[in-house]
Formats: structure tokens, sequence, C-alpha cells
């Protein structure tokens, strides 16, 4: 009886496994207040949520990545030249997958909830 339900279910989890499927970390109360605290840090200096700053709108910036969050985690590990007739390409401190993974999580979480406390300005 219980094969019925265990078999497939091992199968099922080996298999997502195996394909080393992409998933972003929860976001918890700990995860926003790392990824606010990097954002401080490493993004505010040239990103406004909303407007124009130094850089695009992050508002806007991570709206294009909400279908595919893992282009994002690509663009934050590796930044290339995406606007180049707008904006310089985006120097950055090297992101760790970890750091890039967190920081994808809340803003796409941020994009979702804009009246979180948390969101940058
Ligand atoms: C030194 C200034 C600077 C800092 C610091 C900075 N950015 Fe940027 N960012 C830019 C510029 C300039 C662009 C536009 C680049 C382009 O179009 O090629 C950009 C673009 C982006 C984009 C949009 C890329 C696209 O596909 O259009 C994202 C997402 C982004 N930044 C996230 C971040 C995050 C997260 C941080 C902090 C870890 C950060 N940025 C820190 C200058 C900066």
């Amino acid at each position: 009886m219980i094969s019925r339900v265990v078999i497939p279910v091992v199968l099922l989890v080996s298999a997502l496994l195996a394909a080393d499927v992409f998933v972003l970390p929860a976001v918890t109360p700990e995860l926003k207040k790392k990824a606010g605290e990097y954002y401080d840090n490493e993004c505010k200096g040239c990103h406004r949520w909303a407007r124009k700053f130094a850089a695009p709108p992050m508002k806007d910036n991570v709206a294009q990545y909400a279908q595919n969050p893992e282009a994002l985690v690509q663009y934050l590990m590796k930044p290339e030249p995406k606007h180049p007739d707008q904006w310089d390409p985006m120097e950055i401190a090297p992101m760790s997958e970890s750091d890039a993974k967190t920081m994808a999580a809340w803003l796409l979480y941020i994009l979702e909830h804009p009246d979180d406390p948390g969101r940058p300005k």
C-alpha cells in the first residue's frame, strides 16, 4: 500500500534533484533583512525604486525578469551591457550565487508587495 505512494514520490524527488531545478529561497523575515542590508550597501548608490537615478528604476529592472528569475540571478552574478545606447554597463562588487538568489527573491517579492515597509526608496 505504502509503496504505491512512496515510490512515485521518491522517483519524483530524484528526478527533480537530477534536473537541478532552479528555485529561489523562501522570503522569510531573515531573508528580507539580509537582502535589504545588502541593497542599502551595494545597490542604493545608483538605483532608486521608482525613478531614474544613476541607473534605471529598480522597479522596471525587476519587472523585466518577473517571468524569468533565473536570468535575474545570472545578470546579478555577471552583468552584461543591456542598454548600451542609454546606460553604461553596470559595475558592481561580484555577487555569489547565494547572494544573487537572495537578492532576486527579495526584489521579486517587493515587486509583488510594493507596500512592504522594507521596500527600498
Ligand atoms: C555603480 C552603479 C550601480 C550599482 C551600485 C548597481 N547598479 Fe544595477 N544598474 C546600473 C546601471 C548603469 C544599469 C543599466 C545597465 C545596462 O542597461 O546595461 C543597471 C541595471 C540593473 C538591472 C537591470 C538589468 C537589465 O536587464 O536591464 C538590475 C536588475 C540591476 N541593475 C540590479 C542591481 C542590484 C541588485 C544592485 C546591487 C547589488 C545594483 N544593480 C547595483 C548601475 C548600478
